[in-house]
């Protein structure tokens, strides 16, 4: 099965361009499964909910429905971060496509980074794995800081992800040193689609570190995107490998969890 991150500098509040541009890549990239980063349609560094709501699309709707048509006409899975209104609400959120849109879901952004929480609200779906049985694949989200809370990816391991995906608009460098630990934690396959280029609001700049990965489930760095160029990363992944989580005879890396002696 073939699993590719695209790598991209989203144009701040460019929803043609940059929803064209996502449209091109899943033209143009044959595989079975297509990761874009975090708000992947909008751009980043809003500061308010006046500014996100009116870029904001319901699942199902605009550019979702737009890439879901896709999904299905061309048989991919394409996970993309936008913006999410639900009801009064805005998200921070990534769509799962799947080409069975029954199976397409939505994951809210559940730990809210710097200037977000004056443009989004609280996700609230919590983690989530949705279950591909053509693909025999079992997929989970998180978005970007959430990877600094290991519950994320123990969560979503527990539920039974053999992939964590995760669009992102990473600012900072140290996540490399967490997502190998994270894959190989859960022995899970890891893709963090991430962003580069600058942006800038009242003198105030982002500067976003692309470097976008794949880990394999023992941890190692299967593929990476350069700083600050846009990029196609592609690699073969084997999800039923993920599932036996025994490492030796005795050993089970989550028969082994004594839940009942962790704090809460
Ligand atoms: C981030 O959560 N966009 C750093």
């Amino acid at each position: 099965m073939k699993l590719s991150v695209v790598q991209f500098a989203p144009v701040l509040w460019d929803k043609k361009v940059n929803t064209q541009k996502i449209i091109d890549f899943i033209d143009k990239i044959d595989s079975d499964i297509i990761i874009f980063p975090e708000l992947a349609t909008t751009g980043y560094f809003f500061e308010s909910k006046e500014e996100t709501a009116p870029l904001a699309d319901e699942m199902g709707q605009g550019d979702i429905a737009v890439f879901q048509q896709m999904a299905t006409d061309q048989d991919k899975i394409i996970v993309v971060g936008f913006i999410e209104k639900a009801g009064i609400k805005i998200f921070n959120s990534a769509a799962l496509l799947f080409p069975d849109s029954d199976l397409s879901a939505c994951y809210r952004k559940t730990h809210l980074f710097y200037k977000e929480r004056f443009c989004f609200d609280e996700g609230d779906t919590g983690y989530f794995v949705v279950r591909d049985e053509n693909r025999d694949i079992n997929i989970g989200t998180m978005i970007c800081y959430d990877w600094r809370f290991p519950e994320a990816a123990r969560s979503l391991g527990i539920a039974g992800a053999d992939l964590i995906v995760c669009p992102s608009n990473l600012v900072t460098d140290v996540w490399h040193i967490a997502m190998p630990a994270r894959a190989l934690e859960n022995k899970v396959y890891l893709a963090v689609a991430n962003r580069f280029g600058t942006e800038i609001r009242n003198e105030e700049s982002l500067l976003f570190l692309g470097r976008s990965a794949i880990h394999k489930y023992n941890g190692s760095l299967m593929e990476q995107a350069p700083a600050d160029k846009e990029t196609v990363i592609t690699t073969e992944i084997s999800p039923a490998e993920t599932r036996n989580k025994s490492f030796n005879e005795f050993n089970d890396i989550f028969k082994d969890r004594r839940p009942e002696l962790y704090i809460r």
